[in-house]
């Protein structure tokens, strides 16, 4: 007999659990093998990773590139190597961002919008925010590193960036986490993660950002962008 220790958290604390498996000799089925643990932010969410969930590793991620950006190039690359790793940071940078940012606007803001007292106004700053980094990330789209306006448009974004993600995160997170029932919740992170693969990979400055582009205009523009990026290797190590 194997006894085997599962930790669950949610937000009624942390549960330690004893699980015992007969020790046959035979490998486990797949339905009794141990458990994953997923961390989730509710209690009703084990398998599936919420709207939240969603966004912060989106944000995780921006915030490590960022950080990155910050510290200057790796210790260990040549100098020469210095300036491609750079511009190719700032690619994925943009490619991640891109899709992030489109589904927001497809379904994050008008969750806001629909079910948050005051959704409009909390919305409408991030927007403004989103369209300002969407020319930044726009001009540096094929920008050399050593060109003198690199660094100016990467200092500026790396600020503004951190800025936005905080504003969502402590001011409009906790309104809609109390609006949305842990299956909405649950829906609308599967809704973000499906948008994501057909998503733009760019940042277009010039769209109007309204929900409904993934819907009509989107996905011709995300096709165009996925071809441009193929025939250019954009986005590959
Ligand atoms: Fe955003
Ligand atoms: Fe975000």
């Amino acid at each position: 007999m194997t006894r085997v220790r599962v930790v669950s958290r949610g937000s009624a604390g942390t549960v330690t659990h004893t699980l015992e498996r007969r020790s046959s000799g035979v490998r486990p089925s797949p339905s009794r093998a141990a458990p994953i643990l997923i961390r989730s932010d509710h209690e009703g969410g084990e398998n599936m990773p919420n709207v939240f969930d969603v966004l912060r590793e989106d944000h995780q991620e921006v915030l490590r590139a960022l950080a990155e950006l910050e510290s200057g190039p790796p210790a260990t690359s040549a100098s020469a190597e210095q300036p491609a790793a750079r511009e190719k940071l700032v690619e994925h940078l943009i490619i991640e961002e891109s899709k992030h940012e489109a589904v927001e606007e497809e379904f994050f803001w008008p969750a806001v919008r629909d079910r948050v007292p005051d959704g409009d106004r909390l919305a409408d700053h991030a927007v403004e925010q989103e369209q300002a980094a969407k020319h930044v990330l726009n001009d540096l789209i094929g920008l050399k590193a050593d060109d003198p306006k690199f660094d100016e448009l990467v200092r500026g974004f790396i600020a503004d960036g951190r800025e936005h993600i905080a504003y969502e995160e402590t001011s409009v997170w906790p309104e809609l986490r109390k609006a949305l029932s842990a299956e909405e919740a649950d829906d609308l992170g599967t809704r973000l993660q499906q948008g994501k693969k057909a998503a733009p990979t760019r940042p277009h400055p010039h769209t109007p950002p309204k929900p409904g582009l993934l819907k009509t205009a989107g996905p011709a523009i995300a096709a165009a962008d996925r071809v441009r990026d193929a025939v250019t290797r954009r986005g590959k190590g």
